[in-house]
């Protein structure tokens, strides 16, 4: 059985990255005590990690940049292998580079940790429809969801 959890960046208090490296330097984790310790322990025990995120200006909101800024302690010893998925929601219909700079700069850090980019999925919500109304986005990502470790 494949391990799961779930959270909401807003949700969570976790500090931005203050590129210290002293997690780098002592491998003794992050300094800055906050929420990201009890997350630290989640990403590590995951089979899969899924980000979604809107696309702000060309890019992911502040809340999943500051989340993903605080990497720095882990390294491919931690994450190698795990699945990686990506959803995206964006308000200007295609062509909209911003799904694709976004998908693009996932898959560096991705290799970076030596995961599995498995899947993205990116959905116009302004131009087309809000997730919340649309049942062919729905469906997709669950579908996307139950087949992730059927392959
Ligand atoms: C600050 C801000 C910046 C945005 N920048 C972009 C953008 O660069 N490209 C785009 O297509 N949509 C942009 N949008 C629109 C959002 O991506 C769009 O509303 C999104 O689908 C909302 O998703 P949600 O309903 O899941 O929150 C922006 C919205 C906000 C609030």
């Amino acid at each position: 059985m494949q391990r799961s959890a779930g959270c909401f960046c807003r949700k969570k208090t976790f500090e931005p990255c203050r590129g210290c490296y002293t997690c780098v330097e002592t491998k003794g984790g992050c300094v800055i005590q906050d929420d990201m310790h009890i997350l630290y322990q989640k990403i590590i025990a995951a089979d899969a990690l899924v980000f979604a995120t809107p696309i702000y200006w060309w890019s992911i909101t502040a809340q999943l940049k500051t989340f993903v800024d605080r990497f720095c302690p882990l390294s491919s010893e931690d994450l190698k292998g795990k699945k990686f998925v990506l959803l995206m929601t964006y308000g200007a219909a295609l062509p909209n580079s911003g799904p694709e700079m976004v998908e693009n700069m996932f898959k560096e850090i991705i290799n970076n940790f030596e995961m599995d980019f498995v899947q993205v999925y990116s959905t116009c919500t302004e131009e087309y429809l809000p997730v919340a109304e649309n049942k062919d986005a729905q469906d997709t990502v669950y579908d996307l969801g139950k087949n992730l470790f059927v392959r």
